[in-house]
């Protein structure tokens, strides 16, 4: 939640909180979060992908009961809707890339499973839901190596697309580093990429990639991207894009069931495109609303 919050999640409650009252707002609403894409370029087993799945879902429910009481269709007890009302959002618009075989399966059933709770959850609430079986297409989860796939070939950018990449990348430091890491970063950065920790790549490529579109991203990362020469290296390069911090997460301690994080202390780093808008730092209890974040 402390990377979907900020991320598109809060803007959207937000937005449904405006639209109260108003079936119209409640209807454009709807119609925004079934466009939504999502897309974890280091997926795993799906995790992010699944929360955000999850949570979209949710309020759709939310939003659709709202509507339901505006438009006298909710009764007392269970809500009658008629056949009009089943889920919009698609796991089609969920989209990964995880090198991975074995966890890039995991991810594609994890999103039928995921599907199939909210279809179970959308039932109870409205005594009608669209069938998980037989099962339709799930999440675009790609078999391969984010550095080196174009990223629109996996995750296509529409004229009206509002895209939110996310995730928690690998990092590694260079004395950790592979040599297909390094040829990796290598290809990402063509030059200056010795010294940079692995996860630059992502940073790197998510700046490109939400670059003058409606999109944003934000990553769990090492807190070393924003210490020493890798500010130079890695920033400049990102905010040399039009590209700007549009919230970070100080230092914590964050653990999870995914591999290689138990409890390292991160970052949460968000990038958009450059903006007018109010910035946020998140400490562990405080929300601090700023102009401007620097990398450091
Ligand atoms: C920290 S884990 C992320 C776990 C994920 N959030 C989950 O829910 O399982 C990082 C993931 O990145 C994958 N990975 C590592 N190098 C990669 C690369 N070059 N391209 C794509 N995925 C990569 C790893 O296999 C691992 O699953």
């Amino acid at each position: 939640m402390k990377v979907i919050e900020p991320l598109f999640l809060t803007e959207l409650y937000e937005e449904f909180f405006v639209a109260n009252g108003n079936v119209k707002k409640l209807n454009e609403l709807l119609n925004r979060i079934s466009k939504i894409k999502i897309f974890d370029p280091a997926c795993g087993s799906g995790n992010f992908l699944i929360i955000a799945y999850k949570e979209l879902r949710k309020l759709e429910i939310l939003i659709l009961k709202e509507k339901a009481k505006l438009t006298g269709k909710a009764g007392s007890g269970s809500l009658n809707f008629g056949g009009d009302y089943i889920s919009q959002i698609s796991l089609t618009n969920f989209y990964g890339i995880e090198l991975d075989d074995f966890a890039h399966e995991i991810a594609q059933l994890s999103l039928w499973l995921a599907e199939h709770q909210m279809n179970v959850e959308f039932f109870k609430e409205f005594g009608q839901t669209s069938p998980t079986l037989p099962l339709k297409e799930s999440g675009n989860i790609v078999q391969g190596n984010a550095c080196r796939i174009d990223w629109e070939t996996v995750c296509p950018k529409n004229p009206d697309s509002e895209i939110y990449i996310l995730g928690n990348p690998p990092y590694l430091g260079s004395r950790r580093q592979t040599d297909i890491q390094k040829e990796d970063l290598k290809i990402v950065f063509g030059s200056d990429f010795k010294s940079l920790d692995y996860i630059s790549a992502w940073f790197f490529k998510s700046a490109k990639f939400i670059k003058g579109i409606i999109a944003s991203s934000a990553f769990v990362s090492t807190n070393s991207v924003s210490q020493g020469e890798q500010v130079s290296l890695t920033w400049k390069r990102i905010l040399n894009e039009g590209i700007e911090i549009g919230f970070a997460h100080k230092d914590f301690k964050w653990s999870n069931n995914a591999k290689q994080n138990a409890g390292v202390t991160v970052a949460i780093i968000g990038l958009q495109n450059e903006s007018q808008k109010l910035k946020y730092i998140f400490t562990e209890d405080l929300k601090i609303t700023t102009s401007k974040i620097s990398p450091i």
